[in-house]
């Protein structure tokens, strides 16, 4: 008999999402069981349900053979299930040992035994190989080691399934490593881990089961040792993916050169980036590594001319627009930006109007002295929106209605035909399923081969391994590695991101 059943469990969100359909999960005592899907087919509500935080529309959850009712979180951690969010939910102000015990100090006199509490807690990051000092303040932590602390928190309320809901999305490589290594020894201490991920690697390296949700159903489940990458890739988008394959680069031109670039921030004075020196030749992507928040932003924001530098130069085409106005730069530069719901669209205006933008100041589209030639822009839209293979119904459309890979298609549409030689992209495919993930890097590739200078920011270690020709890596502001992809191992590119390197 399976430790947990949840059979054919049903979840439509009004007015008429249907998130989960019919769903069958059933976890063993001391199992790793991982959950693979697409974003939005159903990963995170499955396990919402099981932690009793999403009520579900039908269905039922057995726990050793015997039927439950887990109406919230409370219930589900008497009934030893605990929950790793992917937003964590701890107080900054407090220390490790406090945070742990929040919610649990009532002894039966009705009084904290601090001590005891705190000896407990001290058992079980050694027990587990945690490494975390229970008297720090959360604050001071790095993102990996506040994420231990919630697992210890769970543990510390005695859970004997454990779910993670994608943990490794806030990692570094050896981070990740670090995680599964715990995640490993707790499996060896008969606790059942609920691994929800959709890098297939991590899945197929510490999984013994795995279960492929598509679209809200459950496609199958099976022993990791029967799968490989490719078919289970092929079972989360239901059909196959086309390999993409990548020639030698051959650059030209220096496009863009960056030289001894610092930024202060506006509000603390502090250098934000220091002394960047990098460039971009035409038909190359450089991609650019780093944990977020370490001057990608700024370096970008420079280069698109939001954020003025206090010193250095930036070159595109010989031109230095270190101080030139953003309209210059929107003449020379093809730019996707991080957040493409706020700055890459407008989400009010129509597609026709999205896909224009920046297009109106070529004379191409002029019509007299002032105006727009309407009908071109059309037939320019249009053509490219097919071109770039957007699925929508009219131009006349909001963005707002589309998924977010098309949403995106709509931004990379208007900015690789806007034809300038430098392209800067920053996450380009983040949060966008994986069929337009592969497209959108597809097309980066055929921009690249047809001789555009490339920069990709990007968090996303994977994507840049597989379309960077060289890489840097920045932290705290400065370049701290200059690397060839082609080359070097991920690890020690996580190295040069966490500083344990020089
Ligand atoms: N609170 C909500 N209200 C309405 N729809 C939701 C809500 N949460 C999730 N959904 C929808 O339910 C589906 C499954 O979402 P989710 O369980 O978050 O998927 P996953 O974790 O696999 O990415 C998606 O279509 C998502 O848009
Ligand atoms: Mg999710």
């Amino acid at each position: 008999m399976a430790f947990v059943e949840m059979s054919k469990i049903y979840k439509v969100y009004p007015p008429n999402v249907v998130a989960l359909n019919g769903v069958d999960l059933s976890l063993e005592r001391g199992e790793i069981h991982s959950i693979v899907g697409e974003n939005g087919a159903g990963k995170s509500t499955l396990v919402r349900i099981l932690y009793g935080m999403i009520k579900p529309s039908s269905g039922e959850i057995k726990i050793d053979g015997e039927k439950v009712q887990i109406s919230n979180p409370s219930e589900a951690m008497k009934l030893g299930i605990g929950m790793v969010h992917q937003e964590f939910m701890l107080i900054p102000s407090f220390k490790v040992f406090e945070n742990i015990i929040l919610g649990q100090e009532r002894s039966t006199l009705g009084f904290i035994n601090r001590k005891k509490a705190a000896k407990t807690v001290q058992q079980i990051i050694d027990q587990y190989g945690f490494g975390v000092d229970s008297n720090t303040v959360v604050s001071q932590l790095s993102v990996a080691a506040q994420q231990k602390v919630e697992i210890i928190k769970q543990l510390y309320k005695k859970a004997k399934v454990l779910i993670l809901d994608e943990p490794t999305a806030v990692l570094t490589p050896q981070e990740s490593d670090e995680l599964f290594e715990q995640i490993t020894r707790l499996k060896g201490q008969g606790k059942t881990i609920v691994f929800i991920s959709h890098k297939l690697d991590e899945v197929l390296k510490i999984s013994d089961r795995i279960t492929v949700l598509r679209k809200g159903q459950r496609v199958t489940t099976l022993e990791n040792k029967d799968v490989n990458a490719i078919e289970l890739a092929k079972m989360m988008i239901g059909r196959n993916l086309s390999q993409i394959s990548k020639r030698e680069s051959q650059p030209g031109k220096e496009v863009l050169s960056i030289k001894h670039l610092s930024v202060r921030s506006n509000r603390t004075n502090k250098e934000v980036l220091s002394n960047v020196n990098l460039s971009v030749r035409a038909g190359e992507i450089v991609g650019i590594a780093g944990v977020e928040g370490n001057g990608q932003y700024e370096l970008v924001q420079s280069i698109v001319g939001t954020i003025r530098p206090y010193s250095g130069e930036i070159i595109v085409n010989d031109t230095d627009l270190t101080q030139a106005p953003i309209r210059e730069r929107r003449k020379l530069i093809c730019y996707v930006p991080q957040d493409r719901k706020y700055s890459g669209l407008a989400l009010k205006a129509t597609m026709l109007e999205n896909m224009i933008m920046t297009h109106h100041l070529k004379d191409e589209f002029k019509k007299g002295l002032l105006a727009l030639d309407w009908k071109k822009a059309y037939s320019y839209a249009k053509q490219a929106a097919e071109q770039f293979d957007i699925l929508y119904r009219s131009l006349d459309e909001k963005p707002e209605v589309l998924s977010g890979g098309n949403q995106q298609k709509v931004v990379v549409a208007r900015e690789f035909s806007l034809g300038y030689t430098l392209i800067v992209l920053d996450q380009p495919t983040r949060g966008l399923d994986i069929a337009s993930t592969e497209y959108i890097r597809r097309l980066i590739l055929q921009m690249r081969d047809a001789g555009k200078a490339i920069l990709l920011v990007s968090a996303d270690l994977d994507e840049l391994m597989q379309l960077s020709d060289r890489l840097y890596v920045i932290k705290d502001g400065k370049i701290v590695a200059h690397i060839d992809p082609s080359k070097a191992d991920i690890h020690t590119i996580g190295n040069y991101m966490l500083g344990v390197v020089n």
